[in-house]
């Protein structure tokens, strides 16, 4: 098949883990015969710097022009006292609401050859396998008003969280519909003893479980779900949440897998291209020094081959390499030990390529 990809590599480790991915989708693409077309974007702060925005319309159009979009990350020092609209997370905002991205999928996933490198028992960890569902275009993140003011004359700030109905029904929907073909849990979190936004978010899970009578669904509230995470995450099967909530439980949740460099993402759109990232940010304490761990965005890589091309053998093919190359005990320095052999990003690319092309063809 043919395929057009759009890549926005961004600033920091974005660019060293965009470069490891798209090798790989060119390994796929060789060793399966399709052809892929990677199509280049400015994002973030080196979009500032180049072109005075963080998201420069020639970028959008790159998008909506693909069959799927890959991003590594954005920010970093130099750009951290910007005025907000010329912020790097701002293009990062934009892009996520130009291409209706309103559903981010954040898996964790438990890989037993790391069981050393998670911060929990391997008791606690071992066999956990969840979802969560973090809503992505509404919310704290996008609500009007948004700034600095002077109330009962005193320096003041708004921050405004709104949700319409239907924002939070498509979302809740889309966590039933996975966990139908999953182990049929969801769990929906929410902060329903204070918000009133998150009072109509569980009024709205109770009405959708009704069409999915084999759907258990179960409220809990959002600070409970932090310490459960760590408690017992094999709980978990399908967790959704608003933007924030999300935001924070998602980062939580990956370093029980052994490092936030693991943890892939795929943002679904109502009506384009879906865009594929890894969760992590653009880490400047390790940039430009080939040390970042490229895993998270492999397998987001992987998703964009099962999800937007339909690509599963492809998109499997990946998965079983990343975790060849770490049964073979390979590491970057994120989740090494003394037993392992530690990798730069770039070693650990070539190593996932070369197990990548060496397995069956039918694989
Ligand atoms: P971060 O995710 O960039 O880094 C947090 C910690 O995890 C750092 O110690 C970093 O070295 C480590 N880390 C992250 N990814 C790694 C990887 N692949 N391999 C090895 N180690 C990794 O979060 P931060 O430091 O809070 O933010 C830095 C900048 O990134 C900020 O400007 C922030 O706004 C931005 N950010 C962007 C995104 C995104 O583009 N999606 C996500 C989060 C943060
Ligand atoms: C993420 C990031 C972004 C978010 C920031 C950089 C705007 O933390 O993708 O998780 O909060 O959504
Ligand atoms: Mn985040």
């Amino acid at each position: 098949m043919k395929g057009n990809i759009a890549v926005l590599p961004g600033d920091g480790i974005g660019k060293e883990v965009t470069k490891g991915a798209v090798e790989i989708l060119e390994a796929v693409a060789q060793k399966f015969g399709h052809e892929f077309e990677f199509q280049y974007g400015e994002i973030g702060g080196g979009a500032i710097d180049n072109t005075g925005s963080p998201l420069p319309d020639e970028t959008v159009d790159i998008c909506r022009k693909s069959d799927a979009v890959l991003l590594g990350a954005v920010g970093g020092p130099k750009w951290d006292n910007h005025p907000v609209d010329i912020r790097p997370e701002r293009g990062l905002l934009k892009i996520r609401k130009e291409l209706n991205l309103y559903a981010n999928l954040r898996p964790i996933s438990y890989y037993s050859s790391l069981s050393e490198a998670s911060p929990l028992k391997k008791e606690l960890i071992e066999g956990a396998d969840f979802v969560i569902v973090r809503e992505l275009t509404g919310g704290l993140y996008f609500g009007k008003p948004s700034e600095r003011v002077t109330r009962e004359g005193k320096d003041a700030v708004v921050d405004t969280l709104f949700y319409t109905k239907e924002e939070m029904h498509r979302i809740i929907k889309l966590a039933f519909e996975l966990a139908s073909n999953r182990t049929k849990k969801v769990t929906s979190v929410d902060k329903a003893n204070v918000l009133e936004s998150s009072r109509m978010w569980r009024e709205t899970a109770e009405e959708i479980a009704k069409e999915y009578p084999d759907v258990t669904l179960e409220h809990m509230l959002v600070d409970n779900a932090a310490m459960q995470l760590i408690r017992n995450p094999k709980q978990f099967d399908v967790v959704v949440t608003e933007n924030l909530f999300g935001d924070i439980l998602s980062d939580e949740a990956s370093v029980l897998t052994g490092s936030l460099g693991m943890l892939p993402s795929a943002s679904i759109s109502t009506n384009g291209p879906n865009l594929y990232e890894p969760i992590h940010g653009s880490a400047p304490d390790i940039a430009g020094q080939n040390l970042a761990n490229p895993i998270a965005t492999i397998l987001s890589a992987a998703s964009l081959l099962r999800l937007s091309f339909g690509l599963e053998a492809e998109a499997n093919a990946v998965e079983q390499a990343v975790e060849a190359v770490l049964e073979k005990g390979f590491r970057t320095g994120d989740i090494a030990d003394e037993q392992s052999t530690k990798l730069s990003t770039s070693e650990m690319v070539a190593e996932i390529k070369t197990v990548l092309l060496a397995q069956e063809a039918t694989s």
